[in-house]
């Protein structure tokens, strides 16, 4: 596990961004799919952004799947496929059968029946599930990551692909990978700024009593290519 430091959340982002790129070119220069699995919320806004201006991508050989999803359609604000399609599809030249978003707008259990379905037909299959060559995470304030959220900790053991969970707070449909498939990436990055999020953050690191009751903590318990993205902000 890996944590990596830097001054702001742009810098953060930036550095994540070529990372990102160069893992991505040992795949794609070989003629390889990279599969890159994206979160949503307003963290990555703007990774987004950033590789929207970063030509060198080969987004030919990039196949984009998301982590979790709200159960709106694409054209709602709080879309996380809505928010990627603004700040990067719309500013580059992907082909469309890359794409593979959650159908938010699908009643939840169709959905997960039509991503897993996805999963199946488009994903690697490694342990028999799905395997992402890079995934990135956040984390909220409460310690949920993807849409899997503190109090429902048994869905860390499910066998499915994806799930229909709801916001505890905001009691907002959501989709989600599960904690198995989350963990079953090659590499899964944290992406973590802001000073809101040091608590949850140290908790994790620190290994307190209160972080077991973190989704976030448990993922990153497995034995994974773990790096964790923060800004100076998020450091105790
Ligand atoms: C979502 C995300 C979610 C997010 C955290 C952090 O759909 O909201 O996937 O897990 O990563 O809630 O959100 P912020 O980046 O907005 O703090």
């Amino acid at each position: 596990m890996q944590i990596k430091v830097y001054e702001s959340p742009q810098e953060t982002a930036e550095n994540f961004a070529e990372y990102l790129y160069l893992k991505s070119r040992i795949k794609t220069e070989r003629n390889d799919f990279f599969h890159l699995a994206v979160s949503g919320g307003s963290t990555p806004e703007r990774l987004f952004q950033i590789l929207a201006q970063r030509d060198e991508m080969n987004w030919d050989l990039i196949r984009l799947f998301w982590v979790d999803e709200r159960c709106v359609p694409p054209e709602n604000d709080q879309s996380n496929y809505g928010k990627v399609k603004e700040l990067l599809l719309n500013k580059i030249v992907m082909p469309e059968i890359n794409i593979f978003r959650m159908k938010g707008e699908m009643p939840p259990e169709k959905a997960v029946e039509e991503y897993t379905e996805v999963l199946t037909n488009n994903a690697p299959l490694k342990n028999n599930l799905p395997s992402f060559d890079l995934l990135f995470l956040g984390v909220g304030e409460d310690g949920h990551t993807a849409s899997i959220f503190p109090g429902n900790l048994d869905l860390l053991d499910s066998d499915k692909f994806c799930l229909h969970t709801v916001n505890p707070q905001t009691k907002q449909d959501r989709l989600t990978l599960t904690a198995k498939v989350i963990n079953n990436s090659a590499e899964v990055s944290f992406l973590i700024t802001g000073g809101k999020k040091a608590k949850v953050f140290n908790d994790i690191i620190n290994k307190t009593p209160e972080a077991i009751n973190y989704p976030a903590y448990h993922i990153s318990t497995m034995d994974k290519n773990l790096i964790y993205w923060i800004d100076k902000s998020v450091v105790a």
